[in-house]
């Protein structure tokens, strides 16, 4: 079977994607991180390379056999920690027509990172974490480049407070990205998996579109509603 051909609508944009999951570093050996496997975003970077773009993918500890899934051609930057990953997709960015900011990057960090291997000493011990610094929040604060559309995703969970859509819209206005990917995550799904389902909202919280189906599909779903928004900004 051939693949159905795809729009060429992203011919000659430059796109970054950030992918993957973020290390924090306590000492030469041991880190902070989570479960992300980066194939959501890579997925995005193979479907806009499909549809013409120059793609930057900014990739967090993502496994060879995530990045196998990549057609050649697509810039692969590999970063570490959040602060490695903030300074690979600013640099990127200052080119970039768009920056979608797929990866999971720790909200907190150790205070410090020691030198050599840490020593157990018995009784427990406490870590002291501090905040990382918001690379999307900041996009859109301090945008690398004028006009440039910025996405974000959000992985969420209902809870006491609100619904996934409830945390998605309040998400949404707080960042004041374009675009934000909402997709729903526990039960075994989101992390890890090949398929995927998604909300799209605006930067309003007013859903633009939903999706589901395999990361390749959702990312072209989600190409599609950005598309519109890129060609609405004046070059
Ligand atoms: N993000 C970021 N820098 C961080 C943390 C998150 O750029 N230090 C980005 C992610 O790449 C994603 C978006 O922000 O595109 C939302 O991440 P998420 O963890 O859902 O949002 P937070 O604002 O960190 O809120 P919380 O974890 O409390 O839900
Ligand atoms: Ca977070």
């Amino acid at each position: 079977l051939l693949a159905p051909a795809r729009p060429a609508d992203l011919s000659g944009r430059r796109v970054v994607v950030s992918a993957g999951g973020t290390r924090e570093a306590l000492d030469p050996v041991r880190f902070l991180g989570n479960r992300s496997s980066g194939r959501q975003g890579v997925a995005l970077a193979q479907a806009a390379t499909e549809r013409g773009a120059l793609v930057t993918l900014v990739a967090a500890n993502v496994g060879t056999e995530v990045l196998a899934g990549l057609s050649r051609g697509v810039d692969v930057v590999p970063v570490e920690s959040g602060e490695d990953l903030r300074r690979a997709v600013r640099d990127a960015a200052r080119a970039a027509d768009v920056v979608v900011m797929a990866a999971a990057i720790a909200d907190y960090r150790p205070a410090t990172a020691s030198d050599s291997k840490l020593k157990k000493s018995g009784g427990g011990t406490t870590l002291t974490l501090v905040e990382t610094t918001d690379v999307l929040r900041e996009l859109v604060t301090d945008p690398p480049r004028r006009g440039q559309v910025v996405v974000g995703f959000a992985a969420e969970t209902g809870d006491s407070e609100g619904s996934v859509l409830d945390h998605a819209r309040a998400k949404a206005v707080r960042k004041g990205a374009d675009l934000l990917v909402v997709n729903p995550v526990g039960d075994g799904r989101g992390f890890g998996t090949s398929t995927n389902d998604v909300t799209v909202v605006d930067g309003s919280g007013d859903v633009v579109t939903t999706a589901s189906g395999t990361k390749l599909e959702v990312s072209h779903a989600i190409w599609d509603v950005v598309v519109p928004v890129l060609d609405g900004r004046a070059a």
